[in-house]
């Protein structure tokens, strides 16, 4: 693929009819090898957050081994894009065909749950899929509910066995695993460092209820990237902490910690370029929205980072007057709409072209073709993201004028 220096000079040189995908493989790759290098355990990248075959490709070159897959098109899906991945199977409610395939075709052995009922199945199917004997290279992780305190996108609710009945679950799947893990999602976009080390400890107090042997730590996803308003701690802290409150655990002497992230790999990946189709006061009607790379912006009120494209958006006295914008998406709904507000220039208007940067995460993954929009065109680029926290310059958003905030 052609690689353009950026999302202007696709804009320049192509005008996109549809919405246009940008891609930036380098930004992915450093944050993988960022992953890889400083996490201090194993990163699984979930598949969930963007599973573009060309983004699978750029993470494993990068050291991405292991991959959370949470459906049988993704299992299928990520063991064609790579053939020698670990594929790990941590949806906690999974269809017995699931299982079978993903066992018998496809290598998995790792599978998570949340029940017992889960439990019997994955041992009937694995059973089944392993010619009648039960399996004995089985890695089973049973799902712990933790508090989404601290995330902006809570994953509380509808998985993870509570503490009560976590002691009985685990000891019922020691009887079934070759290794038994622990894992949990403290939620989406986790602000707070903190929120993993409230994790680990009821973690804590499950392994010491249960008093079995736990061989993995899955600290799952929820490590955050930078939008407008939302400008997280450096996942350094997040490691730092992780690692102190794993190290005390009480688990098997060669015990794994392994982490899922998903945004984190992936967020700086793609923004997307849009035309302005109408202009009705501060409303921008766009050619992608709700059902399009703009979910989280329609339905969580998540606000991206936005940029004219155009030469010079300044006036005589070289500043861009600026003004605050809604959107509308393409299709004929009123829920196809994003409050923002997202700043532009104040003298924006139909016919202009918009970048919307940090795209990759549950953004390029949720296009629907509902309503007739959704196609898309694709490009490389090679400039930077609209932000990073991989590029090393970034600001400690713990310091603010001269004060430093203690942890
Ligand atoms: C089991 C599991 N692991 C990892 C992730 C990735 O989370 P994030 O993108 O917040 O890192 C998810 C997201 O839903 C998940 O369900």
């Amino acid at each position: 693929m052609h690689i353009h220096p950026d999302a202007l000079a696709v804009a320049g040189a192509f005008a996109p009819d549809q919405p246009a995908i940008l891609n930036r493989p380098h930004a992915a790759a450093r944050a993988a090898r960022f992953f890889v290098e400083k996490f201090p355990g194993r990163s699984l990248y979930a598949v969930k957050a963007n599973p573009s075959p060309e983004l699978l490709r750029v993470l494993w070159d990068a050291g991405i081994t292991h991959y959370d897959v949470a459906s049988i098109a993704e299992v299928r899906m990520a063991r064609a894009a790579l053939p020698e991945a670990t594929l790990c199977f941590m949806h906690p409610v999974k269809t017995p065909s699931a299982i079978i395939e993903a066992y018998r075709d496809h290598g998995v052995r790792v599978f998570s749950l949340d029940s017992i009922e889960e439990l019997e199945k994955i041992r009937d199917a694995t059973t089944a899929a392993n010619g009648g004997i039960l399996p004995e290279d089985l890695t089973l992780c049973v799902r712990l509910r933790v508090s989404s305190e601290g995330s902006e996108l809570s994953l509380a609710s509808k998985f993870g066995c509570d503490l009560t009945g976590a002691g009985e679950l685990l000891q019922a799947t020691r009887q079934v695993a070759d290794s038994l893990g622990v894992c949990f999602h403290v939620g989406s976009q986790s602000m707070s460092p903190h929120a993993y080390v409230q994790a680990l400890e009821r973690v804590r107090a499950a392994i010491v209820d249960a008093a079995v042997t736990v061989d993995i730590i899955d600290v799952g996803g929820g490590f955050p990237s930078i939008y407008p308003g939302m400008e997280p701690p450096p996942l350094e802290d997040y490691f730092g902490v992780i690692d102190r409150t794993y190290e005390s655990l009480p688990v098997s002497y060669s015990a794994e910690l392994w982490c899922e992230p998903g945004r984190a790999l992936c967020a700086e990946y793609n923004s997307m370029i849009v035309r302005v189709e109408r202009r009705r006061g501060t409303e921008l009607f766009i050619n992608d929205g709700a059902y399009g790379a703009l979910f989280d912006a329609a339905h969580v009120g998540w606000r991206f980072p936005v940029r004219l494209l155009r030469d010079s958006a300044a006036n005589e006295d070289g500043e861009t007057e600026t003004q605050d914008f809604s959107f509308w998406g393409p299709t004929c709904d009123d829920m196809d709409h994003m409050e923002g507000p997202f700043a532009l220039p104040a003298d924006i208007k139909a016919g202009d072209f918009i970048e919307i940067g940090m795209l990759g995460a549950y953004g390029a993954a949720m296009k629907t073709a509902f309503n007739g929009f959704g196609a898309t065109e694709v490009f490389e680029v090679s400039d930077e993201p609209m932000s990073s926290q991989y590029r090393g310059d970034r600001r400690d958003p713990r310091v603010s004028d001269n004060v430093v905030s203690l942890r």
